[in-house]
């Protein structure tokens, strides 16, 4: 891996673990990234700029304008220019700026102007590093996105045990070169799952509703979010919950709900994957009082046809849009699957079997083969329902959305 013609800029601040940010500097230049350091007022009294544009072989941007010859430095150039930016050492007082958007100096501007993933690797005093508010401005900056690095444990420099160290240099670079090698190809692209099973009430305690666990569609969501699609998340009744700050989550109970909450989104989205087991049916009459035990053997419901959710979509699909399909077959399994794929309009259908172990509702693991409308075919080994799902995103997305 190497971070070959990267953009980096690296933000210092005010701590002691600013020594270690010419490590930072060194190790990125010597795997290929040009480094542009932006450094505090305060950063400036532990790290001279003089070491910094040594090793980075740029000019260090510390003031909004150049003392010399009163130039300004563009924050916003800044922002376009940068492939990524990594604040380390991050102050208390510098993540607490950033997440509140207190621009006083040119390193919190140009964060606020950034165009690019921001990373923060905080450094201060274990006491600092758990103070309510600096884990509060540290959990805001997740939700706007930024990735943290999380401080290790070990001697500070107050002579304390604790949390508080800055990452290793070393250890940084692995996590920006293993950044860049990954799929980010989801950028902004807007993404709509349906996930979990629908129930259908018969009355006010009771419903036809299936075993899904909703855990597929959930495991697209998160892979989708992490790629920097924005996620529309519609899920019937599970316990599974959403991390990821790019997933919307909308909550629905039948297949009713699930239909207008799909039909309402669809026309705003790049792509729809239509993971829910929806219910064929529902009860064609919905008591409103529990329904009695009678003294009749048999006891009829009534039962009337659901929409096709991934059908309906297939129909209003513009050019462009994507719908992605599963298939659970028992018998003749790729054959119905294509046919699926076909009365649907999906461009992309996913078979798990039932006949396979592991495969399928309720488990944490699934093995699938993905068919394209153009008659593409790639089989995978049974993997846990994350993995499947970085097989089924790689598989869909790769150069359909790219272009
Ligand atoms: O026809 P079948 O239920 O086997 O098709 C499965 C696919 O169709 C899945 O992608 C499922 O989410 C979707 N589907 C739907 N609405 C329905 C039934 C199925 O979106 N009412």
């Amino acid at each position: 891996m190497s971070l070959q013609g990267k953009h980096i800029i690296l933000g210092v601040t005010g701590s002691i673990a600013a020594y270690k940010s010419a490590i930072l500097t060194r190790l990125l230049v010597k795997k290929g990234a040009e480094v542009q350091t932006v450094i505090t007022p305060a950063g400036k009294e532990f790290i001279t700029p003089v070491t910094l544009s040594a090793l980075s072989g740029r000019p260090v941007i510390s003031e909004f304008f150049a003392s010399s010859n009163g130039t300004w430095h563009s924050h916003v150039d800044l922002g376009l220019w940068a492939d990524l930016m990594i604040v380390a050492p991050a102050t208390a007082s510098s993540i607490g700026k950033m997440a509140n958007g207190i621009a006083d100096n040119m390193l919190v501007t140009t964060y606020l102007s950034m165009k690019a993933p921001v990373f923060v690797a905080p450094a201060m005093d274990l006491d600092m590093y758990r103070h309510v508010s600096t884990q509060r401005n540290i959990k805001k900056l997740k939700s706007d996105g930024v990735h943290i690095i999380e401080a290790t444990e070990g001697e500070l420099a107050s002579h304390l045990e604790g949390k508080g160290r800055m990452e290793e240099p070393e250890n940084i670079v692995a996590m920006l070169e293993h950044f860049f090698a990954t799929d980010h190809n989801l950028d902004k692209k807007k993404i709509m799952i349906t996930a979990g099973p629908t129930y259908e009430r018969i009355d006010p305690v009771r419903f036809i509703g299936n075993f899904s666990s909703g855990k597929m569609g959930f495991a697209l969501a998160e892979e989708c979010a992490s790629r920097g699609a924005e996620v529309v998340l519609i899920t019937g009744p599970t316990a599974l919950s959403a991390s990821h700050p790019n997933i919307l989550r909308v909550n629905v109970e039948s297949a009713m709900e699930m239909y207008d909450a799909a039909l309402k989104n669809f026309p705003q989205m790049d792509a729809a994957i239509l993971s829910a087991a929806v219910a064929d049916y529902r009860p064609e009459q919905r008591s409103d009082k529990k329904i009695k035990r009678s003294d009749k053997e048999h006891y009829t419901l009534s039962l009337v046809s659901n929409p096709d959710i991934a059908a309906s979509l297939g129909k209003l699909k513009k050019p462009g849009q994507l719908t992605i399909g599963f298939a659970l077959e028992t018998s003749d399994e790729e054959r119905n699957a294509t046919k699926k794929m076909e009365e649907k309009n999906l461009d992309f259908i996913v078979l798990n079997s039932l006949n396979d172990r592991g495969a399928g509702f309720g488990h944490d693991t699934n093995k699938v083969t993905i068919l394209s409308r153009h008659g593409e075919k790639q089989s995978f080994p049974l993997k846990s329902k994350n993995d499947v799902a970085k097989d089924i995103i790689h598989t869909v997305f790769h150069s359909c959305l790219d272009s």
